[in-house]
């Protein structure tokens, strides 16, 4: 009796764990510097970071799993929030970035990355409603000692 008492509990122990570590293993949020220097790693323009930062942590909290379905039956994917009616497709590849929206809710930002820089090329920082509200002309995520 005491046996399968104690087994129970460390089953559900067990099985708590492997929940636990697989939400982990799923979710990344990004901290300034190694986003900045990701970025920079892009080929984004380092006089313009502070700004992308700034965006990210509006969108998304700098979380690469976050997904937002919206009131207007689009979803919006990743740390950059791209969303699904122009960007990318759900299921398969599309949109303007080419790109599997579901592909931007790993913790590898590089398409990610990519497609924002699209959509940036596109319409700017003002596509982003983030950044609109929390970075333009705000003071901006001070990135100088993350190049050292
Ligand atoms: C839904 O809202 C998002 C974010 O504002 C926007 O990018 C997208 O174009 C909208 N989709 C439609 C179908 O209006």
């Amino acid at each position: 009796m005491a046996y399968r008492v104690s087994g129970a509990i460390v089953g559900c122990f067990i099985l708590l764990l492997v929940l636990t570590i697989g939400v982990f293993a799923k979710a990344k949020v990004y901290q300034k510097c190694p986003l900045a220097r990701e970025l920079d790693s892009h080929q984004i323009s380092r006089t313009l970071i502070s700004n992308w930062v700034c965006l990210v942590n509006a969108e998304s909290g700098a979380d690469t799993s976050k997904k937002v379905a919206l009131d207007n039956l689009t979803t919006s994917y990743g740390i950059f929030q791209i969303n699904s009616k122009d960007w990318c497709r759900v299921g398969r590849k599309g949109g303007k970035c080419n790109k599997n929206c579901e592909d931007f809710l790993t913790d590898d930002i590089s398409d990610d990355i990519e497609c924002a820089k699209l959509i940036y090329k596109d319409q700017g920082f003002s596509h982003w409603k983030g950044w609109v509200n929390k970075c333009k002309q705000k003071p901006l995520p001070d990135i100088s000692s993350c190049w050292n």
